[in-house]
């Protein structure tokens, strides 16, 4: 699949750098919570799909969970080099979330990216994740409901989002609809569905 264009690349990058400090994804700590409390973290494996500058996947490897971050932006090579030298346990791989194989794992953070794939493509990739997870594994993250304003993007139905999740048990589920202001400063109606999952 082809690479993400100079444009692509550096649209991000206001991004990146107002989100570089944040918090972890309150969905990401839910998701931590739950290993930590079901499970123990030793010997994990977990992926942060679409992970951006890498403040949830820095959160994971924190807790000495082995991390694999991936996304397609080549600008954030640099910025996983420095994480590198501060989180051992995590690694960055330079990839489309289209042609990224999982190996079997015990979490995936999806934060804010699925909505950036193709429908065709998303149904790929969910159908991978639920194949790299073990039983009990977790995934969590977010897409965008119908209502979005942002319908250049992949929005979802609940009743797709319930077929997504046929062979999970729902931790938690939450639905905003609203005016909302993103990283970026941009207001718009957003439509966001923030989850954590279980697989059966
Ligand atoms: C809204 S940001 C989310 C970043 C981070 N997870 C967060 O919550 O702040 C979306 C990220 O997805 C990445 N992305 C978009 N399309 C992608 C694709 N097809 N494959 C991999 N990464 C992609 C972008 O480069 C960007 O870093």
């Amino acid at each position: 699949m082809k690479a993400f264009t100079k444009k692509e690349s550096e649209s991000w990058r206001n991004y990146y750098e107002v989100t570089k400090s944040s918090p972890p994804r309150d969905t990401l700590v839910r998701a931590i919570k739950y290993l930590k409390k079901y499970n123990t973290t030793k010997n994990k494996l977990a992926y942060d799909i679409g992970s951006g500058a890498g403040y949830d996947a820095c959160y994971i490897a924190k807790q000495k969970i082995k991390t694999i971050a991936t996304d397609a932006n080549p600008l954030l090579l640099d910025i996983y080099k420095e994480h590198k030298n501060k989180y051992p346990y995590l690694k960055f791989v330079h990839s489309r979330l289209e042609d990224f194989e999982f190996n079997k794992c015990h979490l995936i953070n999806a934060s804010f990216v699925l909505p950036f794939l193709s429908i065709r493509n998303l149904n790929k990739v969910m159908h991978r994740i639920e194949n790299a997870l073990v039983k009990n594994g977790i995934f969590s993250g977010q897409f965008f409901g119908v209502e979005d304003d942002w319908n250049h993007l992949s929005l979802v139905s609940n009743k797709k989002i319930d077929n997504y999740f046929k062979n999970f048990e729902i931790i938690y589920f939450d639905e905003f609809i609203g005016e909302r202001k993103g990283a970026s400063g941009i207001v718009k109606h957003a439509h966001i569905i923030n989850f954590v999952v279980k697989k059966k």
